[in-house]
């Protein structure tokens, strides 16, 4: 096959498993597959720079740097919604509109997201533009870094019209929140507030491939037909699933998210529906939005200047209790960090009964004032547990006394320690501490780090009863015979415990490391370690300075690991797993055999990566490329880590050099 088709393919081919995976969640092919054509199709691009096109999937992993954001006006206003807290509004709101129709109206009901507005502007269906709100009239270009999230289709099939601009709003899903605050506390950056801003902010960054890595999503809401076009849908509602089938995320694909009503009592009961369900979505949401889906009805209601006439958005409040706080105890982690939890005096929030609240920490409870006997007011807002927010001081009992923080672990009873700079107290006593001790043991036995069948927390809790366990090398000392004098536990069950073990030995070195529960060391984390330091006694030997070379290891976690391997106990623990059968070595390092792969080609390796980046050198000259130290018009690839500065990725664009990153290099060498 030529190479321009090939490239042609590859490229629908692409963007059809991207597809799949992100938008459809149900991939027909394995990462490793995708990756695979991935890297073939970065090959052919970087042979034909004449074939060059933005929106090629290989552009999904950022790459382009902006200094400024051009602005850019609007094909028609971004106009706002108009809003209301109150349910009777919407109700009266409807009940007109309907009226005025002789019942004629169809409602269009959708989740009202939590994010940043976008447009986004297609011709001769490919994604040509990406605008922010801006003031309404005129946007910012965010194109390069929309281009970068995966939901975004970035060219439409050939039964969508040729010019067609999309709107929908760009979020941060509560996972890839979480994620990212997770690694910013362990490098030591400031988190961030919340998933809004973040997605905000995450636009407006330069680096796109940055932008990339933030797992940012996105929902329609708007198609807008092209005013001289030939496609004219006669609602909101089949623009919407015309959109779907060109390969939109839509909320069509969510239960319950997109609904056509006939009549107000539909309306309300979808906002009666989502005023609940809200708490459980994977992402934000503030409210809901109703619309009139004719588009012809919409032209007779016509907009304000600020607002269409045709719809209008209910807002949540965030839901709020107030209750009795009976009393404060402490829960101790398996990290020995201890989280101080309100018990309460049950009451119902948002559709659930609430009796139990985080308190935050020490200072938290310091600066509230939160006292034992208080009433307090708690909220659930978008997440999952809910929280104390303020004390009713009016209440305040008189007999009232302001709370002392423990000063002793609620389990073992040793003495709280608190680090300088943390706001956790903790139970030092690592290994005296019960509960400390079941929570490794657990966190060892579970499906992502050791994956053992049979074992969840009563199993632990039974064996520790029983004294049959005392930390996770006992597990492999367990016999039949013992066992089975336990309660509950016949031949079967034994069986399989026992068999569970035995499997677990199989279970790769990266994921033994992280189910040792070394604190801050995840599984990401754990998997660089094992990849770059290769076994168990190299990464021991490891000082800071060494454990520092690794992107994704800071001051935090280099004196963790440090500390961790020095302890005689755990040196004695690792000689007894050691000795068991754990596998203490990472597999073959990638690429110890050689190929030509990449023979004639030639990179420049530049910023930092999971391996040191002399290995990466190395790699690229055993498979038969060839090095050079700057970028030039001679240079095939640049091979980019973190860190790299924007001035070299802006010469290798602007010189037409392919841009991979460290995995799309280790696809092309096959490993
Ligand atoms: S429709 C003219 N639908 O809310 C109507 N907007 O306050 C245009 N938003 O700027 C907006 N979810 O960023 C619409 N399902 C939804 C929405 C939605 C979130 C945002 C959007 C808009 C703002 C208006």
């Amino acid at each position: 096959m030529q190479e321009e088709e090939r490239i042609a393919e590859l490229r629908r081919t692409l963007h059809a498993h991207n597809h799949r995976y992100y938008v459809e969640a149900a991939p027909t092919i394995s990462d490793r597959e995708f990756d695979a054509l991935l890297a073939e199709l970065a090959l052919l691009e970087s042979a034909r720079p004449d074939l060059a096109d933005p929106n090629s999937p290989t552009r999904r992993v950022g790459g382009g740097f902006t200094d400024q954001f051009e602005k850019v006006a609007h094909s028609r206003p971004m106009l706002s919604l108009s809003n209301s807290y109150n349910r009777e509004e919407v109700e009266d709101w409807a009940s007109r509109i309907y009226k005025e129709s002789a019942g004629e109206t169809r409602f269009t009901c959708e989740l009202k997201y939590d994010g940043v507005a976008i447009a986004l502007q297609y011709e001769n269906r490919q994604l040509v533009r990406a605008l922010t709100r801006g003031d309404g009239a005129v946007g910012e270009d965010i194109t390069t870094n929309v281009r970068t999230i995966r939901t975004i289709p970035l060219t439409l099939p050939q039964e969508a019209p040729e010019k067609l601009e999309i709107r929908g709003e760009i979020i941060l899903p509560f996972e890839a929140f979480e994620a990212l605050n997770a690694h910013r506390r362990q490098t030591g950056e400031k988190t961030f507030a919340n998933p809004r801003n973040t997605a905000a902010g995450s636009l407006k960054l330069q680096d796109s491939s940055e932008v990339a890595r933030r797992g940012l999503d996105c929902f329609l809401y708007s198609v807008l037909p092209d005013e001289g076009g030939a496609w004219r849908p006669g609602g909101h509602s089949d623009g919407v699933n015309a959109a779907q089938r060109w390969g939109f995320k839509t909320p069509l694909m969510l239960d319950r998210a997109f609904e056509i009503v006939t009549d107000v009592e539909g309306v309300m009961a979808f906002l009666a529906h989502w005023d609940e369900a809200r708490t459980q979505l994977p992402f934000a949401i503030d409210g809901v939005v109703m619309k009139v889906d004719g588009y012809a009805q919409r032209k007779t209601l016509g907009s304000t200047a600020k607002a269409p006439r045709w719809a209008l958005a209910f807002k949540f409040e965030t839901e709020q209790g107030i209750t009795r706080l009976e009393r404060i105890a402490y829960q101790v982690g398996r990290t020995g960090a201890i989280t101080p939890v309100a018990h309460l005096e049950p009451v119902p929030i948002a559709g659930t009964t609430v009796s139990k609240a985080s308190l935050h920490n020490a200072d938290q409870i310091a600066l509230l004032d939160i006292r034992e006997g208080d009433m307090v007011r708690v909220e659930k807002g978008g997440e999952i547990i809910p929280k104390v927010v303020g004390v009713i001081l009016d209440e305040r009992p008189a007999n009232s006394a302001p709370h002392s923080y423990a000063t002793h672990c609620p389990d073992c009873g040793a003495s709280l320690a608190r680090a300088e700079d943390e706001a956790r107290h903790y139970c030092p006593n690592a290994e005296g501490c019960p509960e400390q001790i079941k929570g490794r043991i657990e966190h060892f036995a579970a499906r992502r780090a050791m994956n053992i069948d049979g074992l969840g927390s009563e199993g632990v809790e039974q064996l520790w009863a029983a004294g049959m366990i005392r930390d996770v090398a006992d597990l492999y000392d367990l016999e039949r015979a013992p066992l089975l004098t336990l309660d509950r536990m016949g031949e079967k069950r034994a069986g399989n415990l026992l068999a569970g073990i035995s499997a677990s030995k199989e279970v790769p070195f990266e994921r033994v490391l992280f189910g040792l529960g070394i604190r801050h060391v995840g599984e990401t984390v754990a998997k660089k370690l094992a990849r770059h330091f290769g076994d168990v006694e190299s990464l021991r030997g490891a000082d800071e300075a060494a454990l520092l070379q690794l992107d994704v290891v800071g001051p935090v976690i280099a004196e963790s690991l440090v500390h961790w391997f020095a302890e005689a106990t755990n040196r004695q623990l690792l000689e007894r797993l050691v000795h068991a059968g754990l596998k203490f070595t990472a597999e073959q390092d990638p690429g110890v055999q050689g190929s030509q792969v990449l023979e004639g080609r030639s990179f420049v390796v530049s910023g930092v990566f999971s391996i040191p980046r002399d290995e990466l050198k190395r790699l690229v000259e055993r498979h038969g490329g060839r090095l050079l130290g700057g970028v030039s018009g001679k240079t095939d690839f640049l091979i980019a880590g973190e860190k790299m500065g924007p001035a070299k990725r802006e010469k290798a664009e602007r010189l037409g050099v392919s841009i991979l990153t460290e995995s799309a290099f280790f696809e092309m060498i096959g490993s």
